[in-house]
């Protein structure tokens, strides 16, 4: 008899996949306890018509799917594409925004059928499972939270499927590739297999969103991507909502091979991790939204947002969306989005997108002011003053330096070898 703490009724996040299928009669074994099951569409690209009479068939007393795409993109994507939210420079996390929401309908459906705990898939080592668990215990603290994969005596996928098979279990039938991948409609996570080996060259089969560059159409194609108040409203002038932009902006810079990553990332549990990414829509709209900032926002508040953009990044990254520094730093992004409106143009060629204009209403780029030739309005003169001024604290140190009989520069700048 098992000494695990018993639940009555266990809400546990289900992709139809090997592990959370598994998890289904395992749960109702160990914690003797009744499943319902939760599915949310972030975009994965995966038909889930069938994942309710599948999660009912493998043992479920009630299966919930919900599309999810809208909220994600309205809450989750465009908060992070205005903060301009991007980890270790490179990952622009489509699975690290999706965990806090899929936690949050969780907690949500946890309440609404009266379940004393969740349960995910997470393994021990990833990310993931900080991501559900913070948001889980911020949101709804009286639940209890499983996590099967840390304590089940399953260790490999042949355990599994032995387990599944033992019990009569539908499993997925098409050969799995040896990746593990997370897709949602702001890109797509792939890892494992040779990739594990860092000097390997990601496999061809490995990329999921995007075309091989070199099988790019020749030539190029020119988009506008138009923005108000920092949030990606139109394309080449055709409003778009969120889910059809994305959609839109993912198929035409998949097709150019645009957006592929390979990265080695620090992940929060204290080990590095590689993982080849996919971003083709947020490679772009990212690129643009920062060039409109650059043409937007005055230069002390652009260089300060620079720093708030990391620290947000990290936020999101380490599961602590629903935190309370999120929201403060949400306040100051929100000020600063109020004149980021225009338009950027980009030039997308094979594997390439390159800005190639820029424009705003608002824009505080003032050609009089930048020009060499005809129409110049700036002030010639008003440079000599701020020139005496501004080397003053340099002249200042040069002049003690001299009185002194000291080098005008350090040692280690003079030396001659
Ligand atoms: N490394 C990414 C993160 O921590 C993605 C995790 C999921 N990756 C995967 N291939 N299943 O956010």
């Amino acid at each position: 008899m098992s000494t695990r703490k018993q639940y009555k009724k266990i809400v546990c996040a289900y992709s139809g996949g090997l592990d959370t299928s598994v998890m289904i009669p395992w749960l109702k074994e160990h914690y003797g306890a009744e499943i319902i099951t939760y599915t949310g569409d972030l975009g994965q690209g995966e038909d889930l018509s069938g994942i309710k009479a599948k999660a009912l068939r493998t043992g479920a007393a009630h299966a919930e799917v919900d599309d999810l795409q809208e909220r994600f993109v309205r809450e989750f994507i465009w908060p992070s594409v205005r903060a301009s939210a991007v980890y270790e420079g490179q990952y622009p996390m489509h699975t690290a925004l999706g965990r806090p929401l899929l936690a949050q309908r969780l907690v949500e459906v946890a309440e609404k059928y009266g379940a004393d705990a969740v349960a995910h898939g997470c393994t021990a080592k990833g990310n993931d499972q900080v991501r559900f668990e913070v948001t889980i215990r911020s949101l709804g603290p009286q639940l209890g939270v499983v996590a099967p994969l840390r304590e089940w005596e399953m260790l490999t996928r042949e355990d599994e499927v032995d387990y599944a098979i033992e019990r009569g279990i539908p499993i997925p039938i098409t050969r799995e590739k040896p990746y593990s991948i997370d897709q949602n409609i702001w890109g797509c996570a792939i890892e494992c297999g040779e990739m594990e080996d860092l000097w390997n060259e990601p496999p061809d089969d490995a990329w999921q969103m995007t075309k091989d560059p070199s099988h790019a159409p020749k030539g190029s194609v020119e988009i506008v991507l138009s923005f108000e108040k920092g949030i990606p409203v139109a394309v080449d002038g055709r409003p778009m909502g969120g889910v059809e932009l994305l959609n839109h902006l993912n198929d035409l810079a998949g097709t150019f091979g645009i957006g592929r990553m390979d990265m080695v990332e620090n992940r929060v549990v204290g080990l590095k991790s590689r993982e080849v990414y996919e971003a083709p829509a947020a490679t772009l709209l990212l690129m643009a939204h920062t060039e409109l900032e650059r043409i937007c926002l005055d230069r002390p508040t652009w260089h300060y947002k620079r720093q708030v953009s990391q620290d947000y990044a990290n936020i999101i990254y380490e599961g602590k969306w629903f935190g309370p520094l999120r929201h403060a730093l949400d306040g100051f992004i929100e000020r600063t989005q109020a004149t980021v409106t225009g338009d950027v143009r980009l030039r997308l060629s094979a594997g390439l997108a390159r800005i190639t204009g820029r424009r705003s209403p608002l824009s505080l780029y003032d050609t009089g002011l930048a020009t060499y030739s005809e129409g110049d309005t700036f002030d010639r003169e008003s440079a000599t003053g701020f020139m005496e001024l501004y080397s003053l604290s340099y002249r200042t140190v040069a002049a003690v330096r001299r009185n002194n009989q000291l080098n005008a520069l350090p040692e280690s700048d003079t030396r001659k070898d």
